[in-house]
């Protein structure tokens, strides 16, 4: 058993992932808390709290609190990353981690504090940040320390962040507060408005990831989907095709793709010019719609793919900064 643990912790809008030094991926489980509406007191983290989404009778809330990798709730927060320490730590834990935590590019300094003091009072010993664009440029191996620059765009369930690096440092970023999730929301709106069907946030979700795709497909595909009439308040059934997906989803991909553009805009020529050579890199759960890179590609004019497992280049990023500290360490925080 090692006594001195190091943790890489990615507080994401949608996920939460702990990585340690030496080992790996060690905890993945949704950011979402339950607890009791009068005394705040937390009755379940993570997939336990997931499974209570959209079910939860009237004395229990469900809570996200994380929004767009800030903290939008900061005692919630506190009481679920101290349940992850536990988790990862197990019971006996006598020296306390070091922890390195991922921030958007764009936080201020209150916000930033805050998720220090949040890792350092639930057990922290040390709490150290890094920058999220960073850390996903170093997941997805990119040569960050070149006097280059590199493109990643980072695509969450909260947010989209465009960064330009170079040198090992965030040069040019811009993130909007529209993500993945968002995606799920206009899905549900769109099947209210036009069926009259009622349905739940992992049903919106499903049919993203099962029909949705950036591009128009050449060949529709259907799926069937149940919720509520919203007329008579019966449970109804009924098929749903991907036009129609991508019909509700198309005004939310263009704006996600438009913090590109913004982020070129205000980048240094010399870079624009190494970023239309090497092309640019997505990472995120967000990027894994089907045919987004086609999207970007053909909306911003430069070659964009998906890195290797791009829901876990931010962790690995932050991990293997944790672990050569003194290498990123004018980026550390
Ligand atoms: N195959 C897929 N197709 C489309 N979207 C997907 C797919 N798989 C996951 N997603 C979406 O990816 C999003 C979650 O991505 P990720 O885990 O990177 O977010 P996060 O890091 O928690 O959020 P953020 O970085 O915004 O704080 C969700 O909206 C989820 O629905
Ligand atoms: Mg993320």
């Amino acid at each position: 058993m090692k006594l001195f643990r190091k943790l890489a912790i990615d507080l994401g809008t949608a996920n939460s992932i702990v990585w340690e030094v030496g080992e790996g991926i060690v905890l993945n489980e949704p950011t979402v808390v339950a607890v009791g509406l009068e005394d705040r007191k937390v009755l379940a983290v993570g997939n336990e709290a997931k499974k209570m989404l959209g079910k939860t009778p009237e004395y229990i809330e469900v809570i996200r609190p994380m929004e767009d990798g800030v903290i939008a709730d900061y005692e919630v927060t506190e009481a679920m990353l101290r349940f992850f320490l536990k988790e990862v730590m197990g019971a006996a834990w006598f020296f306390r981690p070091e922890v390195m935590l991922c921030v958007p590019a764009g936080v201020t300094q209150v916000e930033q504090r805050a998720v220090l003091d949040a890792a350092l009072s639930a057990g922290a010993k040390k709490a150290y940040l890094i920058d999220k664009p960073l850390a996903a440029a170093i997941g997805a191996k990119i040569p960050v320390s070149e006097a280059a620059g590199n493109m990643i765009f980072d695509i969450g369930g909260g947010a989209a962040e465009a960064a330009v690096i170079a040198l090992g440092g965030v040069v040019t970023h811009k993130s909007i507060r529209v993500g993945g999730n968002r995606l799920d929301k206009v899905i549900a709106a769109y099947v209210r408005k036009k069926h009259n069907l009622v349905i739940g946030e992992q049903t919106a979700e499903a049919v993203k990831i099962g029909l949705g795709s950036a591009i128009k497909l050449k060949r529709p595909e259907t799926m069937e989907i149940s919720g509520r009439d919203s007329v008579f308040g019966l449970p109804k059934n009924m098929t749903i095709d991907s036009d129609e997906v991508y019909e509700a989803i198309k005004p939310v991909l263009d704006q996600i793709v438009s913090v590109v553009k913004d982020t070129l805009e205000i980048t240094p020529p010399e870079l624009v010019a190494d970023i239309i050579d090497r092309g640019m890199v997505l990472s995120g759960g967000g990027s894994q719609l089907r045919n987004f890179n086609v999207l970007v590609t053909r909306e911003i004019g430069v070659s964009a793919h998906v890195a290797i497992e791009p829901q876990y280049c931010v962790i690995k990023g932050t991990g293997i900064a944790l672990e050569n500290l003194e290498v990123y360490r004018r980026a550390i925080r």
